[in-house]
């Protein structure tokens, strides 16, 4: 396991998370999720783990994973803040998944070029993907739903 700093807490359970603790997340996206709809994510994944830093209480990096329980699972999202980058944290919270999750025939993720060295780092292959986005629903459906865009 990466060592993170002693004030980081690798938690995998957002029971005590508050939408306030998720301020600053999805750091680029034109339409991101609000902090509400962002705890709604993790609740609704099959694994997730979150880094708390103790001092502040804020969540400083997550990750999550949703699956089938059998064969596969997919990592959708994982960030860390940008002034915790580079100590550790995101490849603290990919190996604690890993740690918590069964051994799944398939686990799967996305990513940009310039990122297949850290997930090659923890085991992952490159290989070739298709995806598809709409855009319209960045920020989750849960607010197209309530009417907040
Ligand atoms: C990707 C991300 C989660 C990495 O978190 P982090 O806490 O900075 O990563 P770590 O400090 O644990 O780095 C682990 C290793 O990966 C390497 N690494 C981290 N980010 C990297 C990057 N962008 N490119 C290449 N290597 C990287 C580190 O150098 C380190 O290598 P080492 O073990 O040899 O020292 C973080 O940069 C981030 O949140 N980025 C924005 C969101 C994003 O791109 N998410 C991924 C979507 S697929």
């Amino acid at each position: 396991m990466p060592v993170v700093p002693s004030n980081i807490e690798l938690r995998t359970s957002v029971d005590a998370v508050e939408p306030l603790m998720l301020v600053g997340f999805f750091s680029g996206w034109p339409l991101p999720p609000t902090p509400n709809t962002h705890l709604e994510i993790l609740r609704n994944s099959s694994y997730v783990v979150i880094a708390v830093d103790t001092m502040t209480a804020q969540v400083v990096g997550f990750i999550n994973c949703i699956s089938d329980g059998i064969l596969s699972a997919y990592i959708p999202l994982i960030e860390v803040l940008p002034e915790y980058r580079g100590k550790g944290i995101g490849a603290a919270l990919l190996e604690t998944l890993l740690l918590t999750m069964p051994n799944f025939y398939m686990i799967d993720l996305c990513c940009d070029a310039a990122l297949e060295e850290f997930y090659s780092k923890l085991g992952f292959q490159q290989t070739t993907g298709m995806i598809r986005r709409q855009y319209r629903s960045q920020s989750g459906l849960f607010e197209i739903e309530r009417g907040d865009q």
